[in-house]
């Protein structure tokens, strides 16, 4: 189906009220999404249930994977303009650099949906809708937790970050720094990236264990992913520590694989993140272009925290299938 004969599909659905709108649904439309790439279970479980959010839907939908480079998502971006698709999907790897190209998908009339990354306020009217997560409560939930699991007692922590300049890294800085400001017995005495990957984890993690007394002056580790983490704690392992109990954990994303490891005690906290941003997109862009509804300008998903107290062996089954 061509963008003219969609539009006029479009205009009669908006004419005709619900019933036409209900086909408009199952209409195919062609959406493109620039993801970022691979860089961890959370993010190859966002790319398969995208794929099956759009199946769902009957998308023709259509992924760029541009293996961390903002340069590739811009060029897969003018690609898209140049297909004329019907919307466009953007994981922005970094938060800035987006206005130009963004303004040549507004006068190509495409609407741009972010998801789970956000990009500087300048550019706030260049895309209609954004579905991502609070990072910054992100990183107070996991703040929080630490607080009240070390109580009174004094607590070196170390910090994973994400990658430089994306706003989920920022912002879940952010959150946390502003939770433990509040715990003058609690510290963060070392943070570097870890580039959100399991093998940068790991190598930074070995750096913090050999410049703090071989891991001994470290209490906590606060990740801003489950990957890093998974890569800290096996750097914690084979120092001879026992992570979740010589130094406890807290990370993001709620990946299978942290649950293997809070099930075996070798981690204590994580905050879900939820890999479903595409299916609350499609609605987004299927309403707005079949009835015109314009979406909130900010589709928020939840944060909630997970530890030992909630059977993670049970969360691990449920989600291990899940495109992780
Ligand atoms: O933008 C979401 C973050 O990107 C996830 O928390 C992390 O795993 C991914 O790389």
């Amino acid at each position: 189906m061509t963008r003219t004969s969609l539009k006029v599909l479009f205009a009669a659905a908006a004419l005709t009220g619900p019933a036409f709108a209900f086909n408009a649904h199952a209409a195919e439309l062609t959406v493109g999404f620039s993801q970022i790439g691979s860089e961890s279970g959370w993010r190859a479980a966002e790319t398969s249930v995208s794929k099956s959010e759009a199946k769902k839907r009957n998308v023709n939908f259509k992924i760029a994977d541009a293996q961390q480079k903002q340069e590739n998502q811009i060029k897969a971006i003018r690609s898209f303009i140049a297909q004329n698709v019907d919307a466009i999907f953007l994981a922005p790897v970094v938060s800035t650099g987006w206005d130009a190209v963004l303004k040549e998908a507004k006068e190509a009339k495409i609407p741009v949906v972010l998801l789970d990354r956000d990009i500087d306020p300048s550019g706030k009217d260049l895309y209609l809708t954004a579905v991502t997560s609070d990072s910054v409560h992100e990183g107070e939930v996991a703040g929080d937790w630490l607080a009240k699991a070390v109580g009174d007692k004094a607590c070196n922590v170390v910090e994973l970050q994400g990658t430089v300049g994306a706003s989920v890294a920022a912002n879940r800085k952010k959150g946390f720094d502003t939770v433990i400001a509040k715990h003058a017995n609690i510290k963060v005495v070392r943070s570097q990236t870890g580039d959100f990957t399991r093998a940068k984890g790991k190598e930074v993690m070995e750096s913090f264990i050999k410049a703090e007394g071989g891991g001994k002056n470290i209490c906590a580790v606060y990740a801003h992913n489950d990957d890093m983490m998974v890569g800290a704690i096996q750097a914690m392992k084979e120092a001879g520590l026992k992570p979740g109990k010589d130094i406890l954990t807290v990370s993001i994303d709620a990946v299978p694989d942290i649950f293997k490891a809070i099930a075996a005690g070798e981690a204590n906290a994580t905050v879900e993140l939820t890999p479903d941003m595409a299916g609350p997109a499609f609605d987004a862009i299927i309403a707005y272009k079949a009835k015109g509804t314009v979406p909130p300008k900010w589709i928020q998903t939840d944060s909630k925290l997970y530890t030992a107290a909630d059977d993670p062996q049970k969360v691990y089954d449920s989600k291990k299938g899940l495109g992780y």
